[in-house]
This record gives C-alpha cells, structure tokens and sequence, in this order.
C-alpha cells in the first residue's frame, strides 16, 4: 500500500502495513489491558459484536484468548475491513467471524439475523466519530443485546465536565480541531442517558493507563 491510499482520517496514528493487514502502535501497547479488563467483565461464552474493529488487532487478541466466543467484527471503512480479514486469516481462529460492514449510524446493521448478542463492544470509536454514532451504537445496543446482555467501551472519557487528565483535555482540543463533531465524551452529561434511554445502566467502570477508561453497562431488561 502506498502511503497514498493509507487510510486518512480513520486513524490518527502512523500505522505499519504488511499486504493488507495494518499494524496500530496503539493497540500493540493498550491490547493486554484491554483484553484483561474485558475477559473479567464481560460474557466469556457467546456470540460478542465488535464495532469499529480498525485493525482487526483487537478482534484476534481477545477471541484468541476465549474461544467459548463467537467474535463478530466489522468496521465501515473497507481498508479496515479489509485489514481485519487478513488478521482473521492469518489467526486461523474458527471463532472470528466477519468483517461486517457495520455503520452504527445506519438503521440496519447487517448482523441482525445473528442476534441477540450476549455482548457489544467498541474501542475508541465514540469520540472519533460525530456524536450520532455514540447514539447509534447505544440504539443498536439496546435492540440487539440479549436481556442482561454488556456493552463494552473503551477510551477516553471527561465526567460531570471535568476531564481526568490535562493530556485528555488536549487530546478532545485536538480531535475538535479535526473536526468539530469529534470529540472526548463525558460519562453523565452524554453517555449515561444515552444508556439510560435505551435500557441500559452503567456497571463497571475501570481505569486505563494513558487516562482511559473501560465503560461496562448491562442491558435492564
Ligand atoms: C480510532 S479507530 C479504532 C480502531 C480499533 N477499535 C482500535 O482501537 O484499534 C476508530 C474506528 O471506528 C470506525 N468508525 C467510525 N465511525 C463509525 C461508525 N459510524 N460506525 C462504526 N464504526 C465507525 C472507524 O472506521 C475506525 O476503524
């Protein structure tokens, strides 16, 4: 791939490339907490959906570690899904399946026939994308979790206004100079009624290196 046709604006990292899988700096330094975090607050056994899987690094990292999952993934953009897929190839993983061309922002998410999810996650999507696709994966995750079912997110996060870093703070500065509808979210003020509208509650919150948070929240009904 030439430098070229690398994805702009999907990433904000410089990231490596072997045929068409893509290698995230990010995700090779926050993929062991993450996939540690996850394995002991959400479902083990499964179907699971990913959305907004980039790479497809993530995917592999956490389906590989459990296998009683059935790891859905997809991502929007086609250099990401096309990433993804090779990611799946090379892991050989029977239990990945995808990638789907999942816009959260659409009415229709084209895994529907494979619902209800046990659990939903999304890492670093919300705050690098217009606040309509916080809105979406909310909805989405209110139709088509199981009841009981965990929503998973990871990131950066402000609460009641305040952000929990100075870097953190920067970082939302940044993503709005990007672009204007980007930006870090903040736990009360946008996502807890998102939650609570469609029926779901905040259950666990755990702390991240680098300033980032791992959001659970349980369908209620
Ligand atoms: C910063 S990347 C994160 C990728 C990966 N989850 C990670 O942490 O390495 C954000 C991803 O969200 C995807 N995305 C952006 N808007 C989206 C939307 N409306 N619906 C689903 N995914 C979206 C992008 O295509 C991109 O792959």
């Amino acid at each position: 791939m030439t430098d070229s046709e690398k994805p702009k604006g999907i990433a904000l990292e410089e990231r490596e490339t072997a045929g068409e899988k893509l290698f995230s700096p990010s995700a090779a330094r926050n993929r062991d907490f993450i996939r540690d975090v996850f394995l002991t607050t959400m479902p083990n056994e499964g179907r699971i959906l990913e959305i907004g899987g980039g790479t497809g690094e993530h995917g592999v990292h956490i389906a590989g570690a459990a296998r009683g999952l059935v790891w859905h993934t997809g991502d929007p953009d086609p250099v990401s899904r096309a990433s993804i897929a090779a990611w799946i190839d090379d892991a050989g993983l029977e239990n990945l399946k995808g990638p789907h061309a999942i816009d959260v922002t659409a009415k229709n998410w084209s895994v529907e026939r494979e619902a209800p999810f046990a659990g939903i996650v999304s890492i670093n999507m919300i705050h690098i994308a217009p606040f309509e696709a916080a809105m979406g994966l909310f909805a989405g995750a209110g139709r088509l979790l199981e009841a009981g079912g965990s929503l998973f997110l990871y990131g950066p996060f402000s609460n009641k206004g305040v952000h929990s870093a100075p870097s953190n703070e920067a970082f939302d500065a940044s993503l709005k100079s990007r672009d204007p509808r980007w930006g870090v979210r903040d736990i009360e003020h946008d996502i807890v009624p998102l939650a609570h509208k469609n029926a779901m509650a905040l259950a666990e919150l755990v702390e991240m290196p680098a300033n980032n948070l791992s959001l659970v929240f349980r369908k209620t009904e």
